[in-house]
């Protein structure tokens, strides 16, 4: 499998982070609003950097699993925010899919066109049979993206993750190969 990830839209790049573009993740990362349905954050600088470097440590592995991409504005010529198809279980074939902006850059379609991109490659150039993705039952902008690239709602998990001080409830998404929408 090619090393470097290279995923490219009508506006977006999906690729590898690069050394020093931490500062971009940051952006996102400390932000209390981006962060208010995931577990992490609000960052502080150090919890950036080293989260980067573990970024950055997925693309030496020979067979990689985890794709952690920078969502790349070709317009603006800069990194707006992330996404991740991360395939560690492989035996069973599947990912789960994530994704995260910038705030300026909400409410213009970007995730979902970096999310359908990244279920593509999923499918076409990782033989993946299933892709998943589960959000806070709160975060109705994200339940809609995953609506909107194709995934079908399977259920509720009942206060499956601790987030920020408390046990949150999460929807689980999932699109299979064999779906009609995975080919678009
Ligand atoms: C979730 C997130 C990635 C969406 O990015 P985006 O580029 O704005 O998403 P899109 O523009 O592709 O689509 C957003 C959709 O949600 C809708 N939406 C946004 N806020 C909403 C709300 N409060 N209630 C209902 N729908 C909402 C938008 O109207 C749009 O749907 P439409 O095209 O039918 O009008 C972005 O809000 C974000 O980074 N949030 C913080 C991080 C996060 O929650 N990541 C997901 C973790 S599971």
């Amino acid at each position: 499998m090619k090393k470097t990830t290279w995923i490219e839209t009508k506006r977006l790049i999906l690729r590898d982070f690069a050394p020093g573009e931490w500062k971009f993740m940051h952006e996102y990362a400390s932000d209390p609003e981006v962060v208010r349905y995931v577990p992490f954050g609000p960052n502080t600088v150090s919890q950036t950097k080293a989260y980067a470097k573990k970024v950055l440590a997925t693309h030496r592995p020979k067979t990689r699993k985890d794709f952690p991409t920078a969502i790349f504005l070709k317009g603006e010529n800069r990194i707006i925010g992330a996404c991740r198809l991360n395939c560690l279980n492989s035996t069973q074939m599947d990912a789960g899919l994530g994704y995260v902006l910038n705030r300026r850059y909400w409410g213009y379609g970007y995730a979902t066109e970096a999310a359908m991109a990244l279920i593509h490659f999923g499918f076409s150039k990782l033989k993946l049979h299933r892709i998943w993705a589960t959000c806070d039952t709160r975060n109705r902008a994200s339940a809609r993206v995953l609506e909107k690239a194709g995934m079908k709602r399977e259920g509720l998990l009942r206060k499956n993750v601790f987030q920020k001080g408390a046990w949150r409830d999460s929807y689980l998404y999932a699109i299979l190969e064999s779906d009609p929408r995975s080919r678009h």
